[in-house]
């Protein structure tokens, strides 16, 4: 996740490669970033959270109590601290870095290596307004950018964090489908995958309802309908909603 988010800062020019120092847990994990990217590394976190003005935590979940205990006392005051885990709220954090600590909860995803990212995120007290705007010019860097209030985090991973799993998964089976009629695999892929993208631009672009949009393909007695008849008979919405709570259970079972 975090190589997708400095892909994209550095694609958009939001920050020079020199101006990002990265850590990691191997030096192949720096090198490699290193290599792709041209940041400085360093395996010491406490460095990184001494050159940072913004501080992303970029590890899993469980690892967030070592992290923040091994830079708590490093980091700059007036840093701003940018959590990216599903299920470290700022209760969590101000345990370690206090109730005056300027921190950034959000929740982006890995489409953001292509400038499509779509990160939701709320805030601590202590950011300002000018903050906040720097924080969003950041995530729009990657792609779109939501706030929401923090009660709502819980559920932004189902969403949107780990949508795109499931999205890759309808575009293999709609590819699967083209293969078994003799579509070759290559072509299968393209032409499931822009039918995703263009149907999912129809939405943010003319802003119609999707239900609308949908109606729209359904020529009356047609084909399309009879699709559609065989998705409900199959539960695919209600899958759909299954797959969220699933993904809504696991990450408030996870939580910090
Ligand atoms: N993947 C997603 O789609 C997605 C979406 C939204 C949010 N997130 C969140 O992003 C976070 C990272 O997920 P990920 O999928 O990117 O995991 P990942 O690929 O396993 O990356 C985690 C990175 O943390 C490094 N690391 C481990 N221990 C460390 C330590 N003590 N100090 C410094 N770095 C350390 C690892 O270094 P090494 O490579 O050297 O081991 C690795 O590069 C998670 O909290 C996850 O909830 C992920």
């Amino acid at each position: 996740m975090a190589q997708a988010m400095i892909a994209g800062m550095l694609r958009a020019s939001f920050v020079p490669c020199d101006h990002i120092l990265v850590s990691a847990k191997t030096e192949s994990t720096c090198k490699l970033v290193h290599d792709r990217y041209q940041v400085s590394y360093t395996l010491d976190n406490k460095k990184v959270a001494q050159f940072a003005d913004i501080l992303i935590l970029a590890v899993k979940p469980h690892l967030y109590a070592s992290v923040l205990e091994e830079i708590k006392q490093n980091r700059k005051n007036a840093s701003i601290v940018v959590t990216i885990a599903a299920g470290v709220d700022l209760e969590f954090m101000y345990n370690y870095l206090g109730e005056e600590a300027k921190i950034i909860r959000s929740m982006p995803n890995t489409p953001s290596l292509v400038g499509e990212g779509m990160t939701a995120f709320c805030h601590s007290k202590q950011v300002t307004k000018e903050e906040i705007e720097c924080i969003k010019d950041l995530f729009s860097s990657f792609g779109s950018v939501q706030t929401v209030e923090e009660k709502l985090m819980d559920y932004i991973p189902a969403i949107s964090g780990s949508s795109p799993a499931y999205v890759y998964m309808f575009i293999e089976a709609l590819a699967d489908g083209g293969v078994r009629s003799g579509i070759p695999r290559d072509a299968a892929y393209k032409l499931a995958a822009q039918a995703v993208l263009g149907a999912a631009k129809m939405i943010l672009e003319t802003g119609k309802h999707p239900g609308t949009l949908k109606d729209e393909v359904c020529t009356p007695g047609g084909a399309t309908i009879e699709a559609v008849a065989a998705l409900e008979e199959h539960k695919f919405r209600g899958a759909i909603l299954s797959a969220m709570e699933a993904c809504d259970q696991k990450n408030i079972a996870m939580k910090r």
